[in-house]
């Protein structure tokens, strides 16, 4: 299994320890949790500290837009050398320009669904898709309790995802831990973001493993 833990969870007042734990870690990838206020009720952080992170980081960086009109932030997140640039499908009409010019931007595309968003909104695009991130929480904090739903929606998009040819990856986002990472990992997910698992464990870095050897 990949591993993206979400430092939405870590130390904000000291990120340093935080991102040497992930760089020793045997993660992933790094998610990175951007929220304006607008598409979801709380806002994070946003570029000054993403890019002093991204300085430090050594891991390949997952960034998950839940902002509106995300297509206005390519180039910002291109220039933090991010690995995938993910956005909501709630947020923004023109997926297919969107993921193009994410693609033109040199970067890996990902869409994201909230739980009660369905699977055929991506028919179209999916062939097109690095990363689909299916949310198990509604978007806007860390430590709330897993939408079990989820599951059966990983299966199905499993098979989307199979039978059409896409190399998109499933990502799930919201309340992972050992136990509910077990279950998405016997549905076909291929990577799993874990914020207050990872941060808030007394062994970030076991808290990792564990997920790891899904
Ligand atoms: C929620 C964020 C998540 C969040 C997950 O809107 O997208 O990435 O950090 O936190 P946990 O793992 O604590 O549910
Ligand atoms: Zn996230």
């Amino acid at each position: 299994m990949e591993v993206s833990p979400s430092l939405l969870s870590a130390n904000f007042a000291n990120l340093t320890p935080d991102l040497e734990m992930i760089n020793r870690s045997e993660c992933d990838l790094l998610h990175l949790d951007v929220m304006d206020g607008v598409f979801v009720p709380n806002i994070s952080f946003g570029f000054p500290v993403m890019k002093d992170v991204a300085r430090i980081c050594k891991k390949p960086l997952d960034v998950h837009l839940m902002i509106v009109e995300p297509q206005n932030w390519i180039s910002q997140v291109r220039d933090l050398g991010a690995e995938y640039m993910v956005f909501h499908q709630e947020a923004c009409v023109h997926l297919h320009r969107t993921v193009q010019a994410i693609h033109a931007a040199g970067m890996k595309a990902g869409i994201s669904l909230c739980p009660a968003t369905p699977l055929c909104t991506l028919e179209d695009i999916i062939g097109d898709l690095d990363q689909v991130l299916l949310m198990s929480v509604n978007p806007g904090f860390g430590g709330q309790p897993f939408i079990e739903n989820v599951v059966g929606k990983v299966s199905r998009l499993r098979k989307m995802i199979d039978e059409s040819g896409s190399k998109a990856k499933i990502n799930v986002d919201g309340g992972v831990n050992a136990k509910t990472g077990a279950l998405l990992a016997e549905a076909g997910a291929d990577i799993l973001v874990a914020g207050s698992y990872v941060f808030g464990a007394a062994d970030p870095e076991a808290a990792i493993h564990s997920l790891k050897i899904l």
